[in-house]
């Protein structure tokens, strides 16, 4: 079964594989989404992409992106520098063990930034 761990609340599920990680995230108490997004948000349709994550470790181990999903972060300030890491949690199903930092903040100065 993998693991995934959640790097903020230094907590660690493990979770069948193909799970869904919004989905697995919310059962473990995990607080997935920012302030008032908590209660709106998408619920999981991939539309509202606040409930993105940076996966620091293990991305290999996550279903590719879909249609979807690469269209929400094209048009996602929060995804500038990021490219590599972030993902939507409602849209990533874990393969394997992975490492999740939750509620990442913008990074429009980082070094990245205009690569
Ligand atoms: S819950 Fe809205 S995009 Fe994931």
């Amino acid at each position: 079964m993998p693991t995934i761990t959640f790097a903020n609340e230094k907590k660690e599920i493990q979770v069948p594989e193909g799970a869904n990680l919004r989905k697995e995230a919310l059962a473990a108490g995990v607080a997935l989404y920012p302030g008032i997004h908590t209660v709106a948000n998408c619920h999981g349709f991939g539309s509202c992409g606040t409930c993105r994550v940076l996966i620091t470790k293990g991305m290999e181990n996550t279903s590719p992106r879909g249609i979807l999903e690469a269209a929400r972060m094209a048009v996602s300030l929060a995804y500038i520098g990021n490219e590599s890491t972030m993902r939507l949690a409602c849209q990533t199903k874990v393969k394997g063990d992975i490492t999740v930092t939750t509620c990442p903040p913008l990074n429009l100065f980082g070094e990245s930034f205009f690569s």
